[in-house]
C-alpha cells in the first residue's frame, strides 16, 4: 500500500485530496491544526497528526511521529497555506513574515524532514500547491503572490536537486477554487477604508465574496494524477481562469498588462 502525507488536510483542497487518496486505497497521513477536522478524517481511516507547519517544534514532533511509526512515505503533498492580503505599504511586516512562515518556510521545513523518508522508499513525489499567484502578482495580493513565487522557485530547485534520488517534484497552480480560502482572506486582510487604498481593497474583498471558482474535487484529481502518472508534469494549471491568466501574461506586452490590471482593479 502506498502512503501519502498531506499538509492542510483539514479543509478545502487538502481535505478533498485526503479523501480521494483514501478512496483509491492509499494510506493517508493527514495533518493540520484543526483537531475536530482531524478526528473526522480519522473516522474515515486516515492516520491523523496535528501539525502547524509554521512552528518548528511542531514539525520536529511530526518527524518523531514518522520515525517511531517507521512510516514509508511515497508522496508528500505540501498544501497548507493561506492568503495574507493587503497592500505592500499598509501590511505590517510581521504579517508578511507570518505569510512566509506558513506558505514558504513551513513548506520547506516539512519537506526537509520528509525527504529522507522518500529516499528510503527508493524515490517518490513531492507535490507543492502553489497558485496562479505563483506566476503573476496582483495589487492588494503582493505578499501572498511573493510567497507563492517563492514556492515556485523552491520547487524548481528541488526538482533538479532531487532528480538523482528519483524524487519527482510537481507544482499545482490553481486559479480560484471554492474553499474557505477567500473567507479567511477577508478575515485577515489589512483594510483601511479611509486610507489611500480604500477603494482597491474594498473592491478586492467584494470580488473574493463573489468568486465562483473550480471545485476541490477537480483540484484533488489533478493532485492525484501528479502522484500516480508515470511522467508527472512540472506544473499543473487548475481552472480555466488560471489557464487564461497564464496565456495573457505570456502574450501581453507588460505596459499593456499594467493598463489591464489597473483598469480591472479600478485603481484611480
Ligand atoms: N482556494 C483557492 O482559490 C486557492 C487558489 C490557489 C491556491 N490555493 C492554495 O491551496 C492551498 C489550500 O487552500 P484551500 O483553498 O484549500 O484553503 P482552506 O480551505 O482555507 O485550507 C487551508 C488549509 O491549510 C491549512 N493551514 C493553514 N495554515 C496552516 C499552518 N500554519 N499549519 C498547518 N496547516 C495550515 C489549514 O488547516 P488548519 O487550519 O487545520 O491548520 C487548511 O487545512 C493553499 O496553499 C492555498 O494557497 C488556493
Amino acid at each position: 500500500m502506498k502512503t501519502v502525507l498531506i499538509t492542510g488536510a483539514t479543509s478545502g483542497i487538502g481535505e478533498a485530496a485526503a479523501l480521494l487518496f483514501l478512496e483509491k486505497g492509499w494510506q493517508v497521513i493527514a495533518t493540520g491544526r484543526n483537531e475536530k477536522a482531524l478526528e473526522k478524517l480519522s473516522s474515515k481511516s486516515a492516520i491523523c497528526h496535528k501539525l502547524d507547519v509554521s512552528n518548528l517544534n511542531s514539525v520536529l514532533e511530526l518527524k518523531h511521529f514518522l520515525e517511531i511509526n517507521n512510516f514509508k512515505i511515497d508522496v508528500l503533498v505540501n498544501n497548507a497555506g493561506y492568503g495574507q492580503f493587503g497592500t505592500i505599504e499598509e501590511t505590517p511586516l510581521e504579517l508578511a513574515v507570518k505569510q512566509f512562515e506558513t506558505n514558504v518556510f513551513g513548506l520547506a521545513s516539512v519537506t526537509q524532514i520528509v525527504i529522507p523518508f522518500l529516499k528510503n522508499s527508493g524515490g517518490g513525489r513531492i507535490i507543492n500547491v502553489s497558485s496562479i499567484a505563483g506566476k503573476v502578482s496582483m495589487p492588494g495580493g503582493g505578499w501572498y503572490a511573493a510567497s507563492k513565487h517563492a514556492v515556485e522557485a523552491i520547487s524548481d530547485a528541488m526538482r533538479w536537486e532531487l532528480s538523482k534520488f528519483k524524487i519527482k517534484v510537481s507544482i499545482i497552480e490553481p486559479g480560484p477554487i471554492k474553499t474557505d480560502f477567500a473567507a479567511n482572506v477577508n478575515k485577515s486582510i489589512v483594510y483601511n477604508p479611509e486610507g489611500p487604498y480604500g477603494n482597491l481593497i474594498g473592491n478586492l474583498t467584494g470580488s473574493t465574496k463573489s468568486i465562483k471558482g473550480g471545485t476541490v474535487e477537480n483540484c484533488a484529481r489533478i493532485i492525484y494524477k501528479a502522484a500516480v502518472t508515470k511522467c508527472p508534469q512540472n506544473r499543473y494549471l487548475v481552472t480555466k481562469e488560471a489557464k487564461l491568466i497564464n496565456v495573457l501574461i505570456k502574450i501581453t506586452p507588460s505596459r499593456l498588462f499594467d493598463k489591464i490590471i489597473i483598469k480591472f482593479f479600478k485603481i484611480k
